[in-house]
């Protein structure tokens, strides 16, 4: 019988490229999402795309866990992929408490699930982010030391402490922290893709809906970063590979016991300016843009090694910048205004 991976956040922009690869691998998918920031239409894609559905989906908070508790009874779960979170930097700095709620409580709540139902390999999604405000020009290792500037990255950072805190207490667990870089791009079919309510906060997203038209430009967050062209620079990793990076994830979970972290990164650095001329270049019109303030909690530069999971998986990166700006694009223009309602 194939493995059964629970995916929670399943229906979001990275969770349904993660299902598509975990289905087209031979896994059992089943999925647990409340779609705050995601839509239920996403999953119709993810069959289509797969070739087959997730066995099961379930809308629901993870830190309702009562409901957390029946999906973990009605299916004999292997493995828990955990993308559910809220993810703006420029929010949480507004809203702090309620990043700390729903990250850190869905974490809290589903470790306490795993415990009763004897669930013991995770994989965790964190990000760059808490490495915080890192000398340009450097590219980030995962022994460098953690500095969240924002309440998103520090509650990434505390869930990371709180599973190694987890699996120093339950010493059969195996959990591997994936620290992403910035994803962006989409499934080449343009069947599935970025679909932020409101307003999108992330830069890829926002160039996307300017580009088609619903949005009349972009703003670039500061000039006058210690960067090349002044403005931030970012280590941008196509959606797919995140997602293929998942898959092999599972496959050397059960390598070692404990807590593993890892970069998911490419280890290119782009600047927004240099994005936006990537995107008009895969778009083929222009996009208008101005320069703004600087966004609090924003960085410098974040730009990953991606020496330590290359040498433990063999596994790289290997879509670049002009793969990611077409794809995203390709998923906007088919889809102009995201899933249907
Ligand atoms: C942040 C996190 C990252 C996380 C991501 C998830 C940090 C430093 N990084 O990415 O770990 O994976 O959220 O959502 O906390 N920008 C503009 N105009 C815009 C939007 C963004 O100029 O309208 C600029 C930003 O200033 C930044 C770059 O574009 O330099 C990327 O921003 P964004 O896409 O929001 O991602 P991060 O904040 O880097």
């Amino acid at each position: 019988m194939s493995a059964t991976v629970l995916v929670t956040g399943g229906a979001g922009f990275i969770g349904s490229h993660t299902c598509v690869e975990l289905l087209q691998h031979g896994y059992e998918v089943v999925v647990i999402d409340d779609h705050s920031n995601s839509s239920p239409h996403a999953l119709e894609r993810v069959a289509k795309v797969a070739g087959r559905p997730v066995a099961a989906a379930y809308e629901a908070d993870l830190r309702d866990r009562a409901a957390l508790d029946r999906v973990f009874a009605a299916h004999r779960i292997d493995t828990v992929v955990h993308f559910a979170a809220k993810r703006a930097v420029g929010e949480s700095v507004e809203k702090p408490t309620e990043y700390y709620d729903v990250n850190l409580g869905g974490t809290t709540a589903l470790l306490h699930a795993m415990r009763v139902h004897g669930v013991q390999r995770l994989v965790f999604s964190s990000s760059c982010s808490i490495y915080g405000d890192a000398p340009v020009g450097i590219p980030l290792t995962e022994n460098d030391p953690a500095a969240p500037t924002n309440p998103y990255a520090t509650a990434k950072w505390l869930c990371e402490q709180l599973l190694a805190d987890a699996c120093r207490h339950q010493p059969e667990l195996s959990v591997l922290a994936l620290r992403y870089f910035n994803p962006v791009g989409a499934h080449p079919s343009g069947l599935l893709g970025e679909d932020p309510h409101g307003v999108p906060g992330n830069v890829m997203p926002y160039l996307a809906q300017v580009a088609v038209g619903r949005r009349d430009r972009l703003s670039v967050f500061g000039d006058d970063y210690p960067t090349a062209d002044g403005t931030g620079v970012r280590d941008y990793i196509h959606v797919v590979d995140v997602a293929d990076g998942h898959r092999v994830a599972l496959e050397h979970l059960g390598d070692d016991r404990g807590m593993r972290v890892f970069n998911l990164g490419t280890g290119v650095g782009t600047s927004v300016l240099e994005l936006i001329a990537a995107f008009q270049a895969a778009c083929g019109r222009p996009i208008p843009y101005e320069i703004t303030r600087r966004r609090p909690g924003d960085v410098a530069a974040l730009v990953a090694d991606p020496g330590a999971v290359a040498h433990a998986w063999n596994w790289t990166a290997s879509r670049g910048l002009a793969a990611m700006c077409a794809d995203a694009w390709r998923f906007q223009d088919l889809n102009p205004d995201g899933y249907p309602d």
